[in-house]
């Protein structure tokens, strides 16, 4: 008779056999698991995302669109757009910029023929007056301040990490300066800086923020919908603020925006860094303090290659080691040597002289 138990149990071969299919169907259900696994983690992060844009939204109009307007799109003579394709980095002029630049380029180029020259000239035309037409498309803008020369807000601003960072360091700070262009600065937000809202409330405005980045889908229209683009303290009809005002600000962020308004003069630096200032005196030999030669060359190869600076440009770095010397400590010197209270002393010309001098220790 047929005998199941023996077949199958009973036959060495056959319990090789059964004991294989089992291994594999385990392997199988372990294998459906870890990749399950991914979508249902996906599914949870989607999830929280949504929830943080959700807590977001309600914490942007309690706090913020009084200022920068429901939709976020600014309020005219009261706050920048946030919602809008410059803050996000959607450069119109881009395309025609980088076409122009390649194709004047290979105008100027050696054993370009006449022939080819002249096809150039006649595209560059036609690049011309696409830049007229969009600048035409774009006049509504032009006239809530937008400026195509500009660029986009990150690159005018001179920031090099992340516009999730720019935001959420915005947020955390204020921009106590902005006062002087504005009719009220940005405030400061965080209960570190002695503010109503948490960091992780701040995170969340920041996730709803970025949510209304539309990528390459920002439009003309997104544009003009704006209804205030970012004032700079350097247009005329603003007072530039700080240029005889001692005391810079105390966030590194504030500092190189206004930066970025003043060029430094390296003769004078160097007369500050030897005489008023005092630098030199630790300075110079190298000992108590890292030396003065090649402090430009080692910013760029030794401290930016630190992971704890990643994002940092050697501007930056120069500016944060003067106003705040025990934020990073160079390596193989002690801290707290170094006064800590150049913020207080300097203005933001000197501290611009200051580093077109280190500029030049190469
Ligand atoms: C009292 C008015 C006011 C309020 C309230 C306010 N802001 Fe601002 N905000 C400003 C001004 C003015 C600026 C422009 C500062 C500058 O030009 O440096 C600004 C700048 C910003 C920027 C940087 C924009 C850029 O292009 O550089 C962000 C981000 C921002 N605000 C977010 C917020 C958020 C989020 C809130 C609510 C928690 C908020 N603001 C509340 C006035 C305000
Ligand atoms: C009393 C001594 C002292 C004086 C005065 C002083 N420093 Fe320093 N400085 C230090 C020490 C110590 C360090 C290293 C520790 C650190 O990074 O904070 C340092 C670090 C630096 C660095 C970073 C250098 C590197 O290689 O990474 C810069 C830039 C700098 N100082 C600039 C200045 C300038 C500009 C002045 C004058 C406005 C000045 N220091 C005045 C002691 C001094």
């Amino acid at each position: 008779m047929f005998n199941l138990q023996r077949l199958l149990v009973e036959r060495i071969e056959s319990r090789i056999l059964v004991g294989t299919v089992a291994f594999l169907l385990i392997m199988v259900l372990v294998g459906w698991i870890a990749i399950n696994e991914g979508g249902r983690m996906k599914a949870f992060e989607e999830q929280y995302t949504a929830r943080s844009i959700e807590r977001g939204a309600v914490l942007f109009m309690n706090n913020c669109s009084t200022c920068h307007g429901e939709d976020g799109r600014g309020l005219a003579g009261i706050a920048p757009g946030l919602n809008s394709p410059y803050l996000f980095g959607h450069d119109f002029f881009a395309e025609i910029n980088a076409e122009v630049a390649t194709l004047t380029a290979e105008r100027d180029a050696e054993g370009t023929t006449d022939a080819r020259k002249a096809e150039i000239d006649a595209r560059l035309a036609e690049l011309e007056t696409e830049r007229t037409n969009l600048t035409t498309s774009l006049q509504t803008a032009v006239a809530a301040g937008y400026d195509p020369a500009k660029g986009t807000r990150l690159d005018s601003v001179g920031w090099s990490s992340t516009l999730y960072n720019y935001v959420y360091t915005t947020l955390i700070h204020g921009r106590p300066n902005s006062g002087s262009y504005w009719p009220r600065a940005m405030p400061a937000w965080s209960q570190t800086a002695g503010a109503a809202l948490r960091n992780d409330q701040l995170g969340d405005l920041t996730t709803f923020i970025m949510n209304w980045d539309k990528g390459d889908a920002w439009t003309v229209e997104d544009a003009n919908a704006v209804r205030q683009y970012p004032r700079y303290p350097v247009d005329a009809a603003l007072a530039a603020p700080g240029a005889d005002t001692i005391g810079v600000s105390t966030d590194i962020d504030t500092i190189m925006t206004e930066l970025a308004n003043f060029t430094g003069d390296s003769n004078n630096g160097q007369s500050l860094y030897n005489g008023a200032l005092g630098c030199a005196g630790c300075h110079t030999a190298g000992v108590v303090a890292p030396a003065t030669a090649g402090t430009w060359t080692r910013a760029q190869t030794e401290r930016l290659t630190d992971p704890a600076l990643a994002g940092y440009t050697a501007e930056q770095y120069l500016a944060e080691s003067i106003t705040h010397p025990n934020d990073y400590v160079a390596p193989g010197f002690q801290p707290g040597i170094m006064p800590q209270n150049f913020a207080d002393r300097i203005t933001y010309q000197d501290l611009a002289d200051l580093i077109a001098f280190l500029a030049t220790q190469q």
